[in-house]
């Protein structure tokens, strides 16, 4: 069995929340080319999207390894000394707790991992997203695995017409549900449709039984009880012989759709498709942005990556999602381009609410002149 584990965090921005400097990114690559040189780990690749450093990595050691995410950990202490060294903005912004103890669940650095005895070969798309929620990749989940308007393997491929089953977490309440799809399609879009809330965990083909797709879903809002930045989150895909073509895989991301989390963990934005070298933020904090890196994986050896929205078909995406920026920009501190309150991470609106609580009156019958 082959682990593929994604684990990021913000561990200081450049300039700003913008983006990752190129020394936090060196310190990463060489922490990750001694776990390799140590056999910790098969292969590793780092990358960035926004402010956010991903340690891409494959091992032989399981999800939720101790030994994998206690390197993580030491690795972003790592780039937090830089950045710290350097004065970047929000210096180990992420790491929540001053000890590692086991695993990093609940410790503020996301990952997402899917353990898989390897295909004769083996296609996988490794998405970061910047500027969004872990609920911003549901959207697209359903898409590649439930949607035959996405993805013509559905009704195309034998192997496919099981469908998929998705597992579901509520984030609120801490527990989880599977839904079998198609048949159980709409009972589960009544929940991810609330992306903020429920979040598609895992998929797995029906039909394979074999796990295709695995996110990220911490929020980090609710583990530290106050807004503490953005949960950015990753995603992993397996593609091809069964699951959705790697074309099907990226085709959601040709509509930017909205998601939570721009400007101040506040705001509905689209999300924009980007190249590799555009994996940083800018207007208003934004717009959220997600990068894909496709990777063969061959004998644990990251081959890759390539840059898979570096492309001209995305172009019109792009060209889209800025025009629903200059739209939803206009609503300024309306809603919909400001979340509900409910979804408000900044606690402003608490500490308003107690301020004024006393000059609240009750409603007039008829109203007739203003209260004075
Ligand atoms: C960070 C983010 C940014 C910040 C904003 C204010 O991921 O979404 O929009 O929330 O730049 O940051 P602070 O409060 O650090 O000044
Ligand atoms: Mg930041
Ligand atoms: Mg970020």
């Amino acid at each position: 069995m082959t682990t593929l584990s994604i684990i990021k965090a913000d561990t200081g921005g450049f300039v700003g929340h913008s983006a990752v400097h190129p020394d936090l990114l060196a310190t990463a690559q060489e922490a990750a080319r001694r776990a390799v040189g140590d056999g910790l780990l098969l292969d590793a690749h780092v990358a960035s999207c926004g402010d956010d450093v991903s340690l891409i990595m494959t091992h032989e050691h399981g999800a939720d390894s101790e030994r994998v995410h206690g390197f993580a950990w030491d690795t972003f202490q790592e780039t937090t000394e830089v950045a710290k060294r350097l004065g970047l903005y929000g210096a180990g912004q992420d790491l929540l707790s001053d000890a590692f103890s086991g695993n990093l669940k609940g410790m503020g650095p996301g990952y997402a991992e899917l353990e898989f005895t390897d295909r004769p070969s083996e296609p996988v798309i490794c998405f970061l997203a910047d500027k969004t929620e872990p609920g911003a990749w549901n959207l697209a989940l359903y898409k590649m695995f439930a949607d035959p308007f996405n993805t013509a393997g559905l009704v195309i491929d034998e192997k496919m017409h099981a469908g998929f089953r998705f597992e579901v977490y509520d984030l609120f309440e801490e527990k989880r549900i599977t839904f079998d799809c198609p048949e159980e399609l709409y009972d589960m879009l009544m929940f991810i449709g609330a992306p903020a809330r429920y979040v598609v965990h895992a998929v797995e083909s029906r039909n394979l039984t074999e796990q295709a797709a695995a996110t990220s879903t911490q929020r980090l809002s609710l583990i530290a009880g106050k807004y503490v930045g953005k949960d950015d989150p990753v995603m992993i895909v397996r593609c091809q012989s069964g699951l959705p073509a790697v074309g099907e895989v990226l085709e959601p991301f040709s509509f930017p759709y909205t998601v939570g989390g721009a400007m101040r963990g506040s705001h509905h934005a689209p999300l924009l498709p980007v190249s590799i070298p555009d994996a940083h933020t800018a207007r208003f904090d934004g717009p959220p942005r997600v990068v894909a890196l496709g990777f063969q994986i061959t004998d644990g050896r990251l081959i890759g990556p390539r840059d898979m929205f570096a492309d001209p078909s995305f172009d019109g995406a792009r060209q889209q999602a800025n025009t629903a920026m200059d739209y939803l920009r206009r609503h300024g501190p309306f809603e919909p381009h400001r979340l509900p309150l409910e979804d408000l991470e900044y606690t402003t609106m608490r500490a308003l609410e107690a301020r004024i609580a006393q000059r609240w009156q009750p409603m007039p019958e008829v109203a007739t002149t203003m209260a004075r």
